[in-house]
């Protein structure tokens, strides 16, 4: 039985796998230093995510899930046997850093768009003054370097997808 030390430390190499893709890409290709991440990432496992619910019909998704739904989705691959050490492994990795990502992004947390129904950058069109309103936004370290600001207007700080970058 590996520990889950050696387990996370396999989903960080495989993170950064392109074989597992059909695009030449791999997770890290979108999500290196914490990059594309919304805000439901600052929440525990499981929780809702927006391309889960819009991809998937899923209501909430836990992290394995959400490991073969990037597999299915972004990488344009089968998902990964649900037996299999590689899809533990990346299950592993996502759970390691799940919360290291919620402890560098306290403001996405807060931001009243968070749990709501929105699109893909945290939905700053479709919550409109709600995003602008966040009362996080100019404390919100991360605004600046979001990658979400220029899809979805520099005024909603709220995307939470910056943490480490
Ligand atoms: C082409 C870009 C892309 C690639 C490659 C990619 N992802 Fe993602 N991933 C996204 C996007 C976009 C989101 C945000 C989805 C949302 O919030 O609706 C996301 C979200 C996530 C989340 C957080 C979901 C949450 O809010 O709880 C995890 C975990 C994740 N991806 C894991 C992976 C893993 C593991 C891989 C490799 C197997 C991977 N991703 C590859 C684009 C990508």
């Amino acid at each position: 039985m590996a520990s889950r030390a050696a387990m996370e430390l396999l989903g960080e190499k495989l993170f950064a796998d392109t074989s597992l893709s059909s695009n030449g890409l791999a997770c890290i290709s979108c999500h290196a230093g914490m990059n594309l991440y919304n805000a439901s990432f600052t929440q525990e496992y499981p929780h809702r995510v927006n391309m889960a619910f819009d991809r998937a019909g899923l209501e909430t998704v836990d992290a394995e899930g959400m490991v073969q739904l990037c597999m299915i989705v972004p990488l344009a691959a089968e998902p990964l046997p649900w037996q299999s050490r590689e899809l533990a492994a990346l299950t592993a990795y996502v759970e390691k850093i799940q919360p290291e990502y919620a402890a560098a992004n306290p403001c996405a947390a807060a931001n009243p768009c968070a749990a709501s129904a929105c699109g893909a950058c945290g939905a700053c069109g479709a919550c409109g003054g709600a995003c602008g309103a966040n009362p996080c936004a100019a404390a919100n370290p991360c605004a600046a370097k979001n990658p979400c600001a220029g899809a979805c207007g520099a005024a909603c700080g709220a995307c939470g997808a910056c943490a480490s970058s």
